[in-house]
């Protein structure tokens, strides 16, 4: 039987190492499921740009047939992804951007938008007036770039509303905790903490707490994933005031990607919804993920007997060739 021709799909990640990066995957590898004749090469950059930059150029020394990268930092993978795309590798830029427009597709949310949600819900929060304190995404990368402009551009229209810090966030869970911790000492009283994420708002949730702060400061986090201890439980908690849903874009980029491959219309522009849950909308969102979930396993389940009929009657025509032969 002639095997259908293997295509090659690879994914640069700019890390894979937190829960929202691996639910992201966890979405390709369901819908790449359908597609058996697909390989899929993932590298993780660990967060460092000087590695994604090698691991790119690897993937088009292999000659993928197709690129999905998501940016570590846009300004320095720029080039490099330009140089994939002027090489005639269809590219999809995922979540995060680079600085240019040498792509075939873009997935995400937009994160001016997140910024814009972010300003908007401070504001209501805060009736207008009062301190805030921005901890940042990787300081560099679009995310950082745009969450922040989108949340300038809105509470700059609010006089009562102050930034006074914007604190970067990396990957070591406490690095802003002595800063946070002057601040919160300091003579301005801190009303608000815009987090760029939830993991960075359920650490600046904790230092509070340390101060006894926790009841009065609000907190809003971004990602808003499923799971203990994630966005969506912190807000059901009351831990975090509020979260903003940032889909990881997962399913549809490999949906894009399929569609490139196979030469079947294909938006460019595949811009994700982004929505806020906070204590209004918090249990339908909770009762609707779990759902979706339900939906998955029932999936999966289906598919794992589809894959044992397939086997069990692969082996028959064997057996059937076998016998015919002697
Ligand atoms: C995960 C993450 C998310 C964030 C996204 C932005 O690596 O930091 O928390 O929403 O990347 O690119």
């Amino acid at each position: 039987r002639e095997q259908p021709k293997q295509l090659t799909i690879g994914f640069s990640q700019c890390t894979g190492a937190d829960n929202w990066r691996k639910t992201m995957q966890d979405n390709m590898h369901r819908e790449l499921s359908f597609h058996p004749e697909i390989d899929f090469l993932i590298m993780d950059a660990k967060g460092q740009s000087s590695e994604q930059i090698k691991q790119i150029d690897e993937l088009i020394a292999k000659k993928v047939d197709l690129l999905i990268v998501s940016p570590n930092e846009a300004k320095r993978i720029t080039p490099i992804v330009e140089k994939a795309y002027q090489t005639g590798i269809p590219v999809i830029i995922l979540d995060r951007r680079t600085m240019s427009d040498g792509y075939t597709a873009y997935v995400g949310a937009e994160n001016i938008e997140v910024g814009h949600t972010a300003g908007l819900y401070a504001n209501t929060v805060l009736k207008g007036k009062g301190n805030i304190v921005e901890i940042s995404e990787l300081p560099g990368s679009s995310a950082d770039i745009d969450r922040h402009k989108g949340f300038i551009e809105i509470i700059s229209g609010f006089p009562g509303l102050h930034l006074i810090a914007k604190l970067d966030g990396d990957w070591d869970k406490f690095s802003f905790e002595n800063q946070l911790t002057t601040l919160l000492k300091g003579d301005k009283k801190v009303d608000f903490i815009y987090c760029q994420n939830d993991r960075r708002a359920l650490s600046a949730f904790e230092i509070c707490k340390k101060l006894g702060l926790e009841k009065r400061i609000k907190i809003l986090g971004v990602d808003g994933l499923n799971g203990k201890n994630e966005g969506i439980d912190l807000v059901s908690r009351g831990i975090l005031n509020a979260t903003i849903i940032y889909p990881t874009g997962g399913e549809e980029s490999i949906r894009t990607a399929i569609n490139i491959l196979y030469k079947q219309p294909f938006k460019r522009e595949n811009r994700l919804q982004s929505t806020l849950i906070d204590s209004s909308n918090v249990r339908i969102m909770k009762l609707q993920n779990e759902k979706v979930i339900a939906q998955q396993q029932d999936i999966e389940r289906r598919q794992a007997k589809i894959e044992e009929q397939r086997s069990i009657s692969e082996n028959q025509t064997t057996i059937i060739y076998a016998i015919s032969l002697t």
